[in-house]
């Protein structure tokens, strides 16, 4: 029997119809007025195959003849793994619906839950699975749902750190492309996000799907080419050998899988996806919250705390504008370098006798908010925290695991060490006015046992329920994932936390591709952005101040450098980048941002446009290919409005680049339409490798 329901948002229509008692996605597009006769959705079956053709729905299983990877593999002790769920009821609410699923027989239950964003059109897919049998019911793979991705190309996310969000062009043919993590962290090189569209999408054209597991531990995504030619997408957690094993009765919960849907282009799946951030993932509370501009002591001292010079460093962050200042690394018992500590998560007596208390105060007199690094999911064996308890660790006891970072992976799921994690963490906390803290991660997880069973689940519920207890008591501090960079970007860890730490890589000529790939799914005030040594430590470049201040002008901005070595020069050039940044925080993080397709290839371009205001860059981060600047085409502006354009950043020695200098270049402020410009164009300067133009437009007065 054929029945189905209509769940619509965001100016679309999801169709999921149930058919032979197994559920369809029929229809996901453009809104529909009328609910189309679903045989259009039948297909001929081909020799060679099973009878029935290819069992393909949104939850496809081996038992009812499905011959790619099923959604879920289970088994039994006693050998028997076959299921073949079938339909029982629909729980429809607002915006959503459960579909029961169940098998008698096999014993289990799954319940899918899709819940579509009435604003945003972004969907979201979970699945909680239930052992109704009287034997433990182990689970191998359980995807919460099954999708059929539009044809042509997908966009893999991987890199590595100092270089995250890295993407590859894939053309799918036969077979299967896995991206896994195994490293206990939403990782740099695997992250849970995919595009998958029509052949040549682009920026703002093509149809594309945009999936994204929101976990941050252990996970795979595949996509397989089907034996019918279609191709199949899905995403779960990646589990150990045995690691799930249900009792009779218990219920194991995937990670929420969210997708959004635009014939746009990827500057349409961002129109919905970073709504969807602002609203719901971090349930609004950035609204209206002018992000600080940050001090990070990083990359001016690394370890090297030494209260004077770091009281001379606020001094010298507070001239320039900052708002926060973050101690990094390198404050707590012992900390001389990354090889203990650790776990000892009290000041260091010998860099702070009188406490954090000081620095904290001299801080805060400047007017600054005082944030603190911490890194609590960790301990070095030389630590008081492991020489008390040797057995708090992940892993296997009286095995050797290989390090990251010269430390261990605490085990979380224990009560008393999340216990006394919270204790001491809890005890900073109500010490000092600290505002923010910095919460890294910094080694894969290999060895992800706990008293002898695999953890790797359990560790990542048992951190999200760390920093969970930490927010609920002490509801006023903002907190940044940070896990060696960028490895910990996902919306589970985002709904608890207020900022990403982007990557380590400050370097603007890298940071211009890592932020274009991070803004697909991630909105800029969370995108962690500051502005590094002119020396970039990660990859032994030079770049000058204007590219590494306009750079970090986009995201959530921040500096992280000796600001003391800055030439006078540079200091006012820094401190203006932080005036414009702060005159322009309400577009910048409120307003839409649209990635640009510069005519050069060599170039990188941004707009970010909010209510009768922009700001657009256009960075040159190779040498330009052709001698003439080619006008920046800027689209989405309102086509109607007249914007008075103006350069920010008019070049010095321009002659010494271009012989003859537009008026706009020149630093003369140009009216023209939304129209006009998304088809002249702005002239822009001509740049060279490692220069930046950034416009300003607000709606004239004229
Ligand atoms: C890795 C982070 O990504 C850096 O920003 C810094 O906090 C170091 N850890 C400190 O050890």
């Amino acid at each position: 029997m054929a029945s189905g329901a209509k769940l619509d948002g965001g100016g679309q229509t999801l169709l999921i119809g149930v058919r032979e008692g197994r559920p369809h996605l029929d229809y996901w597009g453009p809104s529909l007025a009328d609910r189309p006769d679903p045989r259009l959705t039948e297909r001929a079956g081909p020799h060679g195959m099973l009878d029935a053709g290819e069992a393909f729905d949104l939850f496809p299983e081996a038992g009812v003849g499905f011959t790619g990877t099923p959604a879920l593999q289970v088994s039994r002790p006693s050998g028997g793994f076959i299921t073949q769920l079938a339909h029982q009821e629909t729980r429809t609410r607002d915006g959503g619906l459960d579909l029961v699923l169940a098998d008698a027989r096999a014993g289990v239950e799954a319940v899918l839950s899709v819940n579509v964003d009435p604003a945003t059109g972004v969907v979201a897919f979970r699945t909680r699975v239930r052992n109704l049998g009287a034997e433990p019911l182990r689970l191998d793979w359980v995807s919460p749902v099954a999708l059929d991705l539009p044809d042509g190309e997908i966009l893999g996310f991987g890199g590595r750190w100092a270089r995250e969000f890295d993407v590859q062009r894939l053309r799918m043919g036969a077979g299967l492309w896995a991206s896994e993590a195994r490293t206990g962290r939403t990782s740099h090189h695997a992250p849970p996000f995919l595009v998958a569209g029509e052949t040549g999408f682009g920026e703002d054209h093509g149809k594309v799907l945009a999936l994204h597991l929101a976990w941050s531990g252990d996970h795979r995504m595949l996509v397989e080419r089907l034996r019918d030619g279609r191709l199949q997408a899905q995403a779960g957690e990646l589990f150990w050998p045995g690691e799930m094993i249900l009792d009779p009765g218990a219920l194991y919960e995937t990670p929420t899988l969210y997708a959004a849907l635009s014939d746009h282009g990827l500057n349409g799946l961002s129109d919905r996806l970073h709504p969807f951030v602002r609203d719901t993932i971090l349930g609004g509370r950035l609204r209206d919250k002018p992000r600080p501009v940050h001090f990070n002591t990083w990359e001016a001292v690394y370890f090297r705390h030494e209260l004077a010079e770091l009281k001379a460093l606020a001094d010298s962050a507070a001239a320039v504008g900052a708002e926060r200042f973050v101690l990094d690394d390198g404050w707590f018992k012992g900390r001389g370098d990354d090889t203990s500590s650790l776990g000892d998560w009290t000041p260091d007596p010998l860099k702070y006798p009188d406490g954090l208390g000081p620095l904290v105060a001299h801080v805060r007199g400047l007017g600054l908010e005082f944030g603190l690094w911490v890194e609590p999911e960790m301990a070095n064996a030389d630590s008081d925290l492991l020489r008390a308890h040797p057995d708090w660790i992940l892993g296997e006891s009286g095995r050797i695991q290989p390090l990251g970072r010269g430390q261990y992976v605490l085990d979380l799921t224990r009560p008393e060490v999340s216990e006394a994690i919270f204790g001491q963490i809890d005890a900073l906390l109500a010490a000092q006015p600290i505002g923010y803290l910095k919460w890294d991660m910094n080694r894969d997880l290999t060895h992800p046992v706990s008293g002898g069973r695999p953890a790797s689940h359990a560790q990542t519920r048992a951190v999200y329920a760390l920093i969970d207890r930490l927010r609920t008591a002490h509801p006023g501090v903002e907190i940044e994932s940070c896990a060696s960079g960028g490895g910990r970007a996902d919306y589970e860890i985002l709904r608890r936390t207020d900022r990403i730490w982007t990557s380590d890589c400050n370097d603007p000529i890298e940071r211009q591709s890592i932020q274009r790939t991070f803004s697909i799914f991630f909105p800029p005030e969370v995108m962690g952005a500051h502005v590094g040594p002119a020396d970039s430590h990660t990859t032994a470049r030079t770049t000058s101040l204007d590219l590494r201040a306009m750079t970090a002008l986009f995201g959530h901005m921040g500096i992280e450098a000796d600001v003391r070595a800055f030439a006078p020069r540079e200091l006012e050039a820094l401190a203006s980048a932080i005036a414009l940044h702060k005159a322009l925080r309400l577009p910048l993080h409120g307003g839409r941002l649209v990635r640009q397709t510069p005519a050069d290839p060599g170039a990188i371009a941004f707009a970010v446009i909010g209510e009768g205001a922009a700001v657009a860059s256009l960075a040159q981060v190779e040498t330009p290919r052709i001698a003439g600047a080619a006008p920046l085409r800027l689209t989405g502006l309102e086509p109607d409005t007249l914007y008075d354009v103006r350069l920010v950043n008019p070049p010095r020695r321009a002659r010494a680049a271009m012989k003859r200098i537009p008026a706009l270049v020149r630093g003369e402020t140009v009216p023209a339409t939304g129209r006009w410009i998304a088809h002249a164009g702005l002239p822009t300067p001509i740049l060279r490798a490692g220069e930046i133009a950034v416009f300003h437009l607000s709606r004239s007065s004229a």
